[in-house]
């Protein structure tokens, strides 16, 4: 059986696709380039000496969609990381966000039902509880108030899979709502390529210890926090992927059903944590000033991870020190 990956070349997919292929699974790839690069084809080659078919096509496309699932009977499951995921931009170019994130996963969905595919895991995040209704937060905790398209659009997508689970429950898909994804693979070979200046705090850390930009500035140090500035839940991103497996594995068990999972470690770190932890694990000095806030920002937010580990035995195991090491070691081998 193959699973298709959509996205697969972006910073997610990509390191999702070496755990699948490191497990012996059978991969697609579809991916239109537009926020990955091609070159991170060949550096899944090179790190897991696998190959897989890959398709250079957007998902909005359901002519070539449907071609892939003509060519390839054999797939089964869908992982989807083909959504547009700045927060910034997303406030900036909100039809982009909605007909790329919203009209593919429509498409995709669609797609999927017309060859009987229905094992899906989709990669949403922890925007959509909006201002977090306690700390930490759980699979149960309200979700809504999201305060960007790109949050909306994962809050819509989530209400659109309730609303098809509910319409046919042999539907079988999972739920992963990310906390805050960081780090690279250790090879230092793939990593993550924001274009343009970083709007995410590692990416900006990384590029400031590396000469590239001046200084990071500190978004607000007046927050009900420790240090008085923001609290996240940062998660190294190979322990991300590896948490996909894991929900493949229950959806192959439970062969129906709609699962919903926080991944994230449970613990907080401030900004200011997150500087010093990346100077001491790396020894590179990081120029930082306060500036004011950044509209839409909340203070705190981090994950109870605990039904992940019940249900699918899975439980972030990298540490903040690994978080920083590669994140610093892919971008020494890429400048
Ligand atoms: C983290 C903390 C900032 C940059 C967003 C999305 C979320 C997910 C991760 C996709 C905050 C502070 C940041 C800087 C700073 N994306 N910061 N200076 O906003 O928690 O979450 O990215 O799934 O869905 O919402 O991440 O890295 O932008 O910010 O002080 O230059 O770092 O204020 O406290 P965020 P972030």
């Amino acid at each position: 059986m193959s699973i298709l990956v959509t996205g697969g070349a972006g910073y997610i997919g990509s390191h999702t696709v070496i755990e699948l292929l490191n497990a012996n699974e059978d991969v697609i790839i579809i991916d239109n380039f537009s926020n990955s690069k091609p070159q991170a084809l060949e550096a899944i080659k090179n790190i897991t000496g696998k190959d897989f078919k890959f398709y250079e096509i957007d998902y909005l496309d359901r002519i070539a969609l449907e071609k892939v699932f003509e060519e390839n009977p054999s797939i089964d499951s869908v992982l989807n990381f083909a959504g547009f995921k700045a927060v910034g931009e997303s406030v900036k170019k909100p039809l982009e966000y909605y007909t790329n994130n919203i009209s593919g996963a429509l498409v995709l969905l669609e797609t999927m039902r017309k060859y009987n595919v229905k094992k899906f895991v989709f990669s949403s995040s922890a925007t959509v509880y909006g201002e977090p209704e306690r700390i930490p937060l759980t699979e149960d905790c309200k979700i809504g108030g999201t305060t960007n398209p790109y949050g909306t659009t994962k809050l819509y997508i989530e209400q659109i899979l309730k609303d098809l689970y509910q319409s046919d429950p042999t539907w079988d898909i999972a739920i992963l709502r990310y906390f805050n994804p960081v780090g690279a693979h250790e090879s230092g070979l793939i990593g993550e390529e924001p274009q343009g200046i970083p709007n995410n705090l590692m990416p900006y850390i990384v590029r400031v210890a590396a000469g590239i930009l001046p200084e990071l500035s500190v978004f607000g140090n007046d927050y009900p926090t420790p240090d008085g500035t923001g609290v996240r839940d940062y998660i190294h991103v190979v322990d991300l992927a590896k948490g996909h497996l894991k929900a493949l594995e229950k959806l192959n068990k439970e062969k129906q059903g709609l699962f919903i999972y926080n991944l994230g470690t449970g613990t907080g770190y401030s900004v200011l944590d997150m500087v010093k932890a990346f100077e001491k694990a790396t020894g590179k000095k990081v120029a930082y000033k306060i500036a004011p806030r950044r509209e839409g920002d909340i203070a705190t937010c981090y994950s109870n991870p605990e039904k992940a580990e019940k249900e699918l035995g899975w439980k972030a195991e990298k540490t903040l020190e690994d978080m920083c090491k590669d994140s610093w070691n892919f971008i020494k081998n890429n400048k």
